[in-house]
């Protein structure tokens, strides 16, 4: 019987603490995505303007991390890379205000970002990004 009720509380709980770990996460990815990504990518993930166009210098602004963009279309992994590193470490030689946020951010933080940026996309875009991950 103890085995059982161990077992019920087990199959049970485990699920219930995941949902609980995941949701704060996101949570505090909500708040880093506000204090580190918000100023170029837009407080709802709504990008800059006219994103698709190359300034003056030659280089893109911030594109939307909503259904509208193509953040969607990386894996986890690219995701995670290209916030840590910066784009012109995982292309070289290309020029970019993307930068990489591996000095203020631990690897944790980062992940919790992508999970927040992750948990506003509809699910057709959930489901092509998970898609990527096992492609991957
Ligand atoms: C100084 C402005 C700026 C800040 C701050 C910034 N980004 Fe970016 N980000 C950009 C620009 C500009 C691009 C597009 C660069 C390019 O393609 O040349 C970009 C591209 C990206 C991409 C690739 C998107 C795609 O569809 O290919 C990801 C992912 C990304 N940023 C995540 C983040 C995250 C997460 C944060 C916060 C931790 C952040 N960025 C903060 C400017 C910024």
């Amino acid at each position: 019987m103890g085995f059982v009720l161990l077992l019920l509380g087990y199959l049970v709980g485990w699920p219930l603490l995941q949902a609980r770990v995941s949701a704060s996460s996101i949570e505090t990815g909500k708040k880093l995505y506000a204090q580190y990504c918000a100023a170029c990518h837009g407080t709802n993930l709504e990008g800059q303007p006219n994103w698709q166009t190359r300034k003056e210098d030659a280089k893109l602004p911030a594109p939307p991390h909503d259904a509208t963009g193509h953040t969607w279309h990386h894996s986890d992994d690219q995701l995670f890379k290209i916030t840590k590193l910066g784009i012109s470490d995982v292309v070289p030689d290309y020029e970019s205000d993307m930068i990489g946020f591996g000095n203020k951010m631990s690897d944790d933080q980062i992940r919790m970002v992508i999970e927040f940026i992750k948990s506003t996309w509809p699910q057709r875009q959930r489901d092509y990004q998970e898609q990527r991950n096992r492609v991957e």
